[in-house]
């Protein structure tokens, strides 16, 4: 191997080392396979200010979104100052057009057990493309924490969406 091959591969394990575990995208997205059929909704076909992200170049571009949440965890969510359960699934799909029938992807979070991220609501946030289920983001991802930091947010366990 040339040495610039070796160098190479050094900065390359370099750069995986210094990703944390949280930060490697997950082989699985969190999004439950059969979901559509058993989670309701908790917000209507709406256009979207906040949720705009890319799936890529030829992507059409997310308009509206609509949130459904497990059922496990519905009692919770209409609760004032409720925190919900561990293992409840929320997700926010993504449309590109205006009558929400078709997703394009889905921003996700999943109530962890207690110390996964202690001071942000022990939330796991994913990005996931619906094309393929790639996993675009995953873990304590700061753009998602940072945008729902608000007390707006916070004081219903992090869920932006009026219930
Ligand atoms: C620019 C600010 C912003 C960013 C960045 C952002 N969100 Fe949100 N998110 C919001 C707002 C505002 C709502 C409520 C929208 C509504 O009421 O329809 C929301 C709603 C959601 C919901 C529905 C549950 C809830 O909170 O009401 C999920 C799930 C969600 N976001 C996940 C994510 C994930 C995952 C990321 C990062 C990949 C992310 N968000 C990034 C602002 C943001």
């Amino acid at each position: 191997m040339s040495r610039a091959a070796t160098l190479l591969n050094l900065t390359l394990v370099g750069i995986f080392a210094g990703c944390g575990p949280d930060e490697t995208p997950a082989a699985t997205s969190l999004v439950p396979a059969n979901y559509a059929a058993t989670y309701p909704e908790v917000r209507g076909c709406r256009m979207t200010f906040e949720h705009i992200s890319s799936y890529g170049a030829g992507a059409p571009t997310i308009s509206n979104i609509r949130v459904v949440l497990d059922p496990g965890a519905m009692a919770n969510y209409r609760a004032t100052g409720r925190a919900l359960p561990v293992g409840s699934t929320v997700i926010k799909e993504e449309f590109a057009d205006p009558t929400c029938t078709t997703v394009i992807g889905w921003t996700v979070m999943r109530k962890e057990p207690a110390g996964y991220d202690p001071t942000h609501g022990d939330w796991h946030w994913q990005r996931v493309r619906a094309s393929d289920r790639a996993v675009l983001e995953d873990g304590r991802v700061d753009r998602c924490i940072n945008c729902h930091n608000t007390a707006d947010c916070t004081t219903r366990d992090w869920q932006c969406t009026q219930p």
